[in-house]
């Protein structure tokens, strides 16, 4: 088999455009590849405590190799640096390393640090620019493509942000290789979103792919990741804004949102872990509704079972709320207009809609069956 080749996936937004590029050995060549974004050599990067010992010093190396001079902000990793102190400190040490308006700041980090430097770029000096480049999977197919960024207010997750689009996302496939199997099977949770919400043929060919992606094959990471994120750069370029169609990569948020606040965003549950399991309750939703064929969500459990994810409440550790209490955590969810959540339904396998409709009896029952299911 030859080597994977790097590809490139435009995001097009007028001049805010940029491009995605993706393959192997892009850290130690990060300098010539980014150095035509910078006005002046110097970057901060932002980054965390696990990243940091793994990959900054191959990524400074390869930003000195093409000229370009760096210091890292070190965070503590985890969920819990979406927060105003974290955020705070971010932005004043981002000031005290004399970043200006013109320079550019890289985020380097799983969706946390994407999401905090992000937002940090956004409001420094009222927005300097900033460039992804994301070292988990759901990072990669996900969060580092499209300008979401913020922080989570003890009220709800990702209610504090802003939408600032990065300069250029360089997706390195190579630091897949020291993300936990827990960590690239959260992030396969948001791969076959796209598959599930818009994309039949993504999702047959994950269901015969998935286990190759998951024990290494770099090659099919690659077009995994450019699948997804094409995918996602499509809806992003028709719906920067979530007016529309760009709230379809919610599916499976309503229900993970609501899990991930009763697990209180801990390591019991994590984010891409909450979503397949949210897009599995989804599913079922859809089908009780009588909106897509009864057999599908046995389908959809079964391509994450073949991968070895976590797909229902039994597979979270701990205590739950019962159902009530999980409705209640949905109105905190950030697509609440009027206190109605927003449903992602699906009438098929990459046929997705947003409804905002749902019967509020349908939902309590599905989620107590699940909650009777992990009972049994
Ligand atoms: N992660 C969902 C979005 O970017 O819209």
């Amino acid at each position: 088999m030859s080597a994977p080749s790097c590809t490139v996936v435009p995001v097009a937004l007028g001049e805010r455009s940029y491009e995605v590029v993706i393959g192997t050995g892009l850290l130690a060549t990060a300098g010539s590849r980014l150095a035509p974004f910078f006005r002046r050599p110097r970057t901060v990067i932002v980054t965390d405590a696990t990243v940091a010992p793994l990959h900054l010093a191959t990524l400074q190396a390869g930003l000195e190799a093409g000229g370009i001079g760096s210091e890292a902000i070190i965070v503590p990793a985890g969920e819990g640096s979406k927060s105003w102190p974290v955020l705070e400190r971010v932005v004043e040490e981002l000031l005290a390393h004399r970043v200006e308006r013109d320079d550019l700041v890289i985020a380097f980090g799983g969706g946390v640090i994407g999401d905090l430097a992000g937002f940090a770029a956004a409001i420094l000096r009222r927005g300097v620019g900033f460039i992804q480049i994301p070292t988990s999977l759901l990072a990669q197919v996900d969060s580092s493509v499209g300008g979401k960024t913020g922080i989570n207010s003890p009220l709800g997750k990702n209610l504090i942000g802003a939408f600032h689009q990065p300069r250029h996302v360089l997706i390195d496939i190579d630091v897949l290789d020291t993300l936990s199997d827990r960590e690239f099977l959260a992030g396969y949770g948001e791969v076959v979103k796209y598959g599930l919400l818009g994309d039949a043929d993504f999702f047959d060919w994950l269901e015969t792919e998935g286990p190759r992606l998951r024990d290494g094959d770099k090659t099919g990471r690659i077009e995994a990741v450019r699948r997804s994120v094409a995918a996602k750069a499509g809806i992003v370029s028709r719906d920067e804004k979530e007016q529309g169609e760009r709230a379809l990569l919610n599916l499976g948020h309503t229900f993970g949102h609501a899990l991930e606040a009763a697990t209180g965003y801990s390591a019991r549950l994590l984010h891409g872990e909450g979503v397949a399991i949210g897009m599995g309750l989804a599913f079922t939703l859809s089908a009780r509704l009588g909106l897509c064929a009864q057999e599908i969500p046995s389908r959809v459990a079964a391509h994450f079972a073949d991968m070895g994810m976590k797909r229902t409440l039994a597979d979270i550790p701990g205590d739950l709320p019962d159902a009530g209490g999980l409705i209640e955590l949905m109105g905190q969810d950030k697509k609440v207009v009027g206190g109605v959540p927003a449903f992602i339904l699906c009438r098929a396998i990459g046929d997705a809609f947003i409804s905002r409709e749902v019967p509020p009896d349908a939902v309590r029952a599905v989620l107590q069956e699940a909650i009777t299911g992990r009972r049994l």
